[in-house]
């Protein structure tokens, strides 16, 4: 479980079973998931509860997958994690809940998915800075965006995150990759 994280406005959190109708809120929604993955919005809220022990995976210090809570509400998700390499089967499979297997990967993303009522509030990077801080002793985070996410690529490039341009080296996709340095 990740360690519960609070800023001044925000608490990210743990995942737990009673998320499910907020995620399914989130992730119905064809503006929020033209930006993530295969870009197929959520149907069925089932996909939405079954979502949730992927989301609880046990990684190891400082990495974790956090609910984010504003006004006690929830209104998305932060992720610190390994990212999947194309051409493996973590990549293939977006699903997965083989720990084991997506701590193969060499390099770790941080991202972000809000709810559009929050969006133009800074909560995106206000939580990514949070988790940043958190994960201080990691010398290098990326984070990749669908090329013309914008504005995810405004909450990287906000981060002090480097733009290294296009890459097909994660998700078996084409992406804008975002570096941090440190
Ligand atoms: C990507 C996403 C998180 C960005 O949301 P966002 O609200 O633009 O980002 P932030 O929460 O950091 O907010 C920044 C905006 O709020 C404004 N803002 C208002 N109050 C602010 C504050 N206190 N602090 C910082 N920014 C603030 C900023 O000016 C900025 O607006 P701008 O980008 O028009 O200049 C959101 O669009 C989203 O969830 N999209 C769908 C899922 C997605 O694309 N995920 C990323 C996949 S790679």
């Amino acid at each position: 479980m990740p360690t519960t994280l609070t800023t001044g406005r925000l608490t990210l959190r743990t995942y737990r079973d009673d998320d499910a109708a907020a995620l399914f809120d989130l992730h119905s929604r064809k503006e929020v998931q033209r930006w993530i993955g295969d870009g197929r919005p959520m149907t069925d809220p089932a996909e939405a509860a079954n979502s949730i022990p992927r989301r609880r995976l046990p990684f190891p210090e400082p990495m974790g997958i956090w609910a984010i809570d504003l006004e006690e509400r929830l209104v998305g998700t932060l992720l610190l994690k390994p990212i999947p390499i194309s051409g493996s089967p973590l990549a293939a499979d977006a699903r997965s809940t083989d720990l084991a297997l997506a701590l193969q990967s060499p390099d770790i993303e941080i991202g972000w998915h809000l709810h559009p009522d929050v969006w133009g509030r800074g909560v995106a990077t206000e939580a990514a800075r949070r988790v940043l801080e958190h994960a201080a002793d990691l010398p290098r985070i990326v984070a990749v965006t669908h090329p013309d996410n914008l504005p995810s690529q405004r909450v990287a490039t906000r981060l002090g995150m480097a733009d290294h341009g296009s890459t097909d080296r994660y998700y078996d996709t084409t992406t804008r990759l975002f570096v941090l340095e440190r």
